[in-house]
């Protein structure tokens, strides 16, 4: 099973503040809805909880240390591995990985791939996406997304592989 990371991070690597996101780029998040259409989405109960509605068409495994969470119909697991485990048995072939910040660092070196929205903003923000070697990944696909509005930033797009040793 591939291992996918799909991150919008800004200039310094920001991704959210009060458990919220920095901004609002529909076209990103159409993006991220056409990527992770029909699979399975690993994330972090602060992010899920953030979300705060349903994303149809895809599966929730969702990570946590309390041993009584449980949330409606979605997973929940309490490492990476059962994470990876709960996918990998129900057929998954791209597994995503949507955050925050230690869900990131703790599946980076497990991924074959990350989908990054690189936002041209930067300010406060409380959460980061880990430093990684650009040097490990190669890049496969860049597109540039210019402001729609002087409310919404310009984005490029990239498609990022990791390099194999
Ligand atoms: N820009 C983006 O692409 C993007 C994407 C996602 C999120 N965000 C933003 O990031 C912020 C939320 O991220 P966050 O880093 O604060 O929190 P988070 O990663 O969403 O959630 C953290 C919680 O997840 C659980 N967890 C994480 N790793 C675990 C592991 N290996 N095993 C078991 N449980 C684990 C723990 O839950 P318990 O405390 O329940 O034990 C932990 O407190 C928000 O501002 C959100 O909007 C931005």
């Amino acid at each position: 099973m591939k291992i996918s990371i799909i991150a919008a991070i800004g200039k310094n690597r920001e991704i959210g503040l009060n458990n919220d996101l920095l901004w609002s780029i529909s076209e990103d998040l159409q993006n991220f809805k056409k990527i992770t259409m029909g699979h399975y989405l690993v994330m972090g109960r602060k992010t899920f909880q953030s979300i705060g509605k349903e994303l149809k068409g895809r599966k929730l495994i969702i990570l946590t240390s309390d041993p009584y969470l449980s949330v409606g119909d979605h997973y929940i697991a309490h490492s990476v591995e059962e994470a990876i485990y709960l996918a990998e048995k129900n057929g998954e072939d791209e597994l995503m990985i949507c955050g925050g910040a230690k869900v990131y660092k703790d599946f980076l070196p497990k991924s074959d791939t990350m989908y990054l929205s690189r936002v041209d903003w930067e300010g406060d923000a409380d959460t980061y996406f880990p430093e990684y070697d650009e040097a490990q990944w190669s890049l496969q696909k860049e597109d540039f997304y210019p402001a729609k509005s002087e409310s919404t930033p310009s984005w490029s797009f990239l498609l990022l592989h990791k390099v194999k040793e």
